[in-house]
């Protein structure tokens, strides 16, 4: 992140690539520009998995949002980095099992807080919040208009935490722990991220995400920094399918295409708060 107090860019910046777009580009989404469709290009011949990941991963996150309203009855939820407006969005998915659930989105992407705004705020249990993720307190005071902190909530991160730096202001495993803090037992965390187990596709991917995108990336870890993300007290890891690639998570018929290489993956599962 070049700027660590601002809640988010005032303005979409066409030129740089955005985390964001480029996801929605892989997608096969049509918010994103010239820009972001080549930095993908570059990154397909470094990662040539990744349209397949970030689909698998986006199926992921349908079928976790449904399983967490469907087996643990949670009608609330933040989702962190929550990208630009698609097919299944969380809210779309949740009030689907019950048209009651309410949830937050949180994103520092301009577009996608223009268009999550014009696509969503017509719906009174949906709230857009344009901030950085890493303001935990500030985000739980602004999600509290719709939010009961008393009762259960799922905080998803899903495939987010690559985004964050390990800086002081506050690094993942920081930032997870101080939204735990705020969630009442019986609520869930779900938590994924890009990982390899090899140094050269985590170093190459690392600076071509760095560079195109002007330094508002974190880093590709190991699936050992992931597990670590776990081990913040009162997370319990559902034990079903533990951390694994998400594309194993609970699969169903959602899944498009398994991915052909496995040089880098999208890790995680999901834990539950006591
Ligand atoms: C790869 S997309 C993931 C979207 C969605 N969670 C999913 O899995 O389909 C990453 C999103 O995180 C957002 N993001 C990155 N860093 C962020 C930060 N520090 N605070 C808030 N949002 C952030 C980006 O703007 C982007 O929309």
């Amino acid at each position: 992140m070049n700027d660590e107090t601002a809640d988010s860019q005032d303005q979409i910046d066409m030129h740089t690539p955005s985390a964001a777009r480029m996801y929605d580009y892989l997608l096969g989404g049509h918010y994103n520009y010239p820009s972001d469709r080549s930095a993908c290009d570059q990154l397909l011949t470094t990662a040539p998995s990744t349209r397949e990941l970030a689909v698998n991963n986006r199926a992921f996150l349908v079928r976790v949002v449904r399983h967490i309203a469907s087996h643990y009855g949670i009608r609330q939820f933040i989702d962190h980095g929550s990208g630009l407006p698609t097919q299944s969005n969380v809210h779309q998915v949740a009030q689907s099992v019950d048209p009651s659930c309410r949830v937050v989105y949180v994103d520092n992407d301009p577009m996608v807080l223009g268009y999550g705004r014009a696509f969503l705020e017509e719906n009174q249990n949906v709230l857009i919040l344009p901030s950085d993720m890493r303001k935990t307190k500030k985000i739980a005071a602004d999600a509290a208009q719709i939010i009961d902190f008393s009762q259960p909530v799922a905080a998803l991160f899903v495939s987010v935490l690559h985004c964050v730096p390990d800086d002081s202001l506050g690094n993942p495993r920081r930032m997870i722990e101080d939204t735990v803090s705020l969630l009442a037992p019986g609520s869930v965390v779900v938590i994924c991220q890009l990982v390899s187990e090899e140094a050269r596709i985590r170093d190459e991917v690392t600076e071509l995400m760095r560079e195109q995108t002007g330094d508002r990336w974190g880093r590709v870890r190991t699936r050992a920094e992931v597990n670590d993300f776990f081990t913040v007290p009162r997370l319990r890891i559902e034990e079903e399918f533990g951390l694994c690639d998400v594309t194993d998570w609970r699969p169903d018929t959602d899944l498009v295409r398994r991915q052909e290489t496995q040089e880098w993956i999208e890790y995680g599962g999901l834990a539950t708060v006591g």
